[in-house]
């Protein structure tokens, strides 16, 4: 059974630091977080990076799609300066980068495949390989996989079939059982929205881990959890303890 963290820090460090940013990580760590959530996609040149949308604007100082970018244009950008001057040049890392950095922080990470439209069996190839490369060099590392999209888990599937898979979802398909096991996935991630105790009860009790995104206040995570949920994703890391997470 995957060990989860009570409380994922989503997009590396939620609210309190750009997203996707090795600085997140680092104050997710320093606010006590034992796990982090973030999201990869792929350059132009196929460099796994961190990157939620598809396009540049929201989070970054730069225009156009993602995927029509090399590793060495996106590097260049400003991926901080979006959430607050305070953070203007942090770079839109490398997955190695934030692999390395969790190794070195002690966190455990839900890597979540994002990949562009049509990359989906690429992304989760190279995801894949990197992730297995990683754990060849730090056998101790903490991940899960996930995705919403069910390609790019087969992919990882076959390439680091030791690493646990969650599927993604909005919402939770009547056909769970099929399509997490279509994935060989141990662990179902879905949308706060999407659940309740009805609804949790034959997944929790066939030993399938439930996390869901995103919970931004103790209230809901309270009743989740009293539910059978296992850990959330949040945003406000700073409504916990250390020791609650
Ligand atoms: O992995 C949980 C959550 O991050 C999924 O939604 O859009 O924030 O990647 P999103
Ligand atoms: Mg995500």
């Amino acid at each position: 059974m995957i060990n989860y963290p009570r409380i994922i820090a989503h997009r590396c460090g939620g609210a309190l630091a750009p997203e996707n940013t090795l600085v997140g990580l680092r104050i997710a760590a320093r606010m006590g977080c034992r796990g982090v959530e973030f999201d990869v996609m792929l350059t132009t040149d196929g460099v796994p990076i961190l990157m939620h949308d598809e396009t540049l604007a929201r989070t970054t100082n730069g225009k156009g799609w993602v995927a029509a970018r090399t590793a060495a244009e996106i590097a260049r950008l400003d991926a901080g300066c979006k959430h607050h001057r305070a953070f203007a040049v942090e770079p839109a890392p490398t997955f190695h980068a934030a692999l390395q950095l969790c190794a070195a922080l002690g966190l455990w990470a839900n890597v979540e495949i994002k990949p562009s439209a049509g990359t989906e069996a690429e992304t989760g190839r190279i995801v894949a390989g990197a992730v297995a490369a990683h754990l060849a060099a730090q056998p101790g590392a903490a991940l899960v996989l996930s995705s919403f999209s069910s390609l790019a888990l087969q992919q990882a599937m076959q390439l680091a079939p030791a690493v646990p898979r969650a599927l993604l979802t909005e919402t939770i398909p009547a056909d769970w059982r099929e399509q997490l096991a279509a994935v060989g996935a141990q662990a179902l991630h879905t949308a706060v929205q999407a659940v309740s105790p009805e609804r949790l009860a034959p997944i929790c009790n066939s030993g399938i881990r439930v996390a869901c995104y995103t919970v931004n206040d103790r209230a809901t995570a309270d009743a989740l959890f009293a539910a059978g949920v296992c850990a959330v994703f949040s945003d406000r890391i700073d409504l916990w303890r250390a020791e609650e997470m």
